[in-house]
């Protein structure tokens, strides 16, 4: 299995992969994914096995507050609790820190279990602060924001 950026990706893949992956992600139109790949390459990683795609993040750099919100991590359900997605958050933080960014933030529906532990244990493994910075409530969002401080 190998890291690398979303540049030399295929958007098709991700969006058959991410499909897979539901119902705590979703895959969006094509055209998000482009922007992703053509604008965010560099902090958007995937993992290959061979030439399949069997997982995939995406980070967001945002100018008003100075972080890098992750969005859409997801591995193939046939290819879990391998490391994979440790791997990639270590990725998308290892370019988050070349980048000058001071902090990771990103969400958890209510109820992903899988992607809390994963969130804990990355960042426990790095010996790294994660707190809560926000609750999202509303009707069809209930979302906890985290930051990770790098
Ligand atoms: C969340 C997800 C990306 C985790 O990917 P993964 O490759 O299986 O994660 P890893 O193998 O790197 O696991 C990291 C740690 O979390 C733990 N973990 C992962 N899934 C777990 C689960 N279902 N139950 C308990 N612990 C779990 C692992 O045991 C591992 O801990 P360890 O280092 O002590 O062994 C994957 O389950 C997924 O794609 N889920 C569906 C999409 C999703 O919910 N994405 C997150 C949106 S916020």
């Amino acid at each position: 299995m190998e890291v690398q950026d979303f540049t030399s990706g295929d958007c098709s893949e991700v969006i058959v992969l991410i499909d897979k992956c539901r119902p705590y992600v979703i895959p969006y139109h094509v055209y998000a994914y482009w922007i992703l790949k053509n604008y965010f390459g560099s902090v958007c990683k995937i993992a290959r096995d061979g030439t399949q795609i069997v997982g995939f993040v995406s980070a967001l750099p945002s100018m008003e507050k100075g972080t890098l919100f992750i969005w859409q991590l997801a591995v193939d359900p046939a290819c879990r609790r391998l490391g994979i997605g440790s791997h990639l958050l270590q990725a998308v933080r290892e370019e988050a820190i070349r980048l000058g960014f001071k902090s990771l933030q990103y969400s958890i529906s209510d109820g992903n279990f899988a992607s809390e532990a994963t969130f804990q244990r990355f960042s426990e493994k790095a010996h790294l602060t994660t707190s809560i910075i926000e609750k999202l409530t509303s009707v069809g969002l209930k979302e906890t924001v985290y930051q990770i401080d790098l």
